[in-house]
């Protein structure tokens, strides 16, 4: 005879915070603590919504449900596996994405700039986007949603990559207007296409960086933090071609994160405009078209 305990939602959420709680984990994908945590995990594994009542967290969870949860509360535990990774799903401006090893979990806070529409950067609103180091897709995708009119390019190296972000347009119904590139930056786009935004979050972590990280970011791509040159080598690429693929009005926004100080002693003449986040992050620069083009002797 097999015997079922019977535990309720409410239970196991409290007993997986003081779970991460009693662990050293790394919280830096998406969630800040061991309770909001447990939350993700939790409810997503149930496909209950992060503001379920009271009354539906008394419910009791049946076997199968309690040996998903078990098996996941262990994967992040003793594998150091980021949540969004073992739930498959990540929100990123206001949005929910597909998310697996094929691409970083989204994170940037690039998605706060999104949602309040770059203001009061840009002057009108864009009519060609491009994401440039895309991964899943998440700054593009959000992009096309925040501006209706939009054309979005998702460029991307890894295949992978691409195939989840077009996963990803798939649900988001944005097929029409947001396309998937497999390009070396802009190797592969055609010349003839200008920008009115070009947003990226590419690759920016040095090697003596890496090593450091802890273990939930090992779980991710490295082609997705890595860079070269004290994690400036991908930057400056783009800063050195960036002007050739903006319209003359366009604007460049680019997160550099850990490596600003570094990207500040290489470009100390470039007028970086370093940009503050109400919600938390920083090292996002922007700049325009422009001051790309007039500085561009500095990225060689
Ligand atoms: C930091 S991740 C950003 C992913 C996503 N945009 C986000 O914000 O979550 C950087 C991405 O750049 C891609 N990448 C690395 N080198 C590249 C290159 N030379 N050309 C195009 N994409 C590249 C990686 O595959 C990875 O998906």
């Amino acid at each position: 005879m097999v015997i079922w305990l019977v535990i309720q939602i409410a239970t196991y959420l409290e007993n997986t915070v003081r779970r991460f709680e009693s662990e050293d984990l790394c919280y830096a994908h998406g969630t800040e603590n061991a309770r909001d945590e447990a939350v993700y995990l939790v409810l997503c594994t149930l496909g209950m919504p992060f503001d379920a009542d009271t009354l539906s967290l008394q419910k009791p969870i049946s076997p199968e449900q309690l040996e998903l949860l078990d098996e996941r509360v262990r994967c992040r535990i003793e594998k150091r596996i980021p949540v969004a990774y073992l739930v498959g799903k990540a929100w990123f401006a206001g949005h929910s994405f597909r998310c697996d090893e094929r691409a970083l979990i989204p994170r940037s806070p690039i998605a706060e700039l999104i949602r309040n529409r770059f203001e009061p950067l840009l002057k009108k609103n864009p009519t060609r986007i491009l994401d440039l180091c895309t991964g899943g897709g998440c700054i593009g995708i959000a992009c096309a949603l925040e501006f209706t009119q939009s054309y979005v390019d998702l460029v991307d190296i890894s295949a992978d990559a691409l195939t989840l972000a077009a996963e990803n347009v798939r649900d988001h119904r944005l097929g029409e207007r947001v396309t998937t590139w497999e390009s070396d930056l802009f190797a592969s786009l055609p010349g003839q296409v200008s920008y009115d935004l070009l947003v990226c979050n590419p690759p920016y972590v040095a090697a003596s960086e890496l090593v450091q990280l802890p273990a939930e970011f090992k779980q991710e791509p490295r082609m997705g933090l890595f860079s070269e040159e004290q994690g400036l080598a991908i930057p400056v690429r783009i800063l050195r071609q960036a002007a050739d693929f903006l319209s003359p009005d366009g604007l460049l926004i680019m997160e550099v994160g850990s490596s600003s100080e570094s990207l500040l002693a290489r470009l100390g003449a470039v007028p970086l405009l370093w940009l503050e986040f109400e919600y938390g992050g920083d090292g996002v620069f922007a700049l325009t078209a422009e001051q790309l083009q007039q500085y561009r002797e500095s990225f060689s």
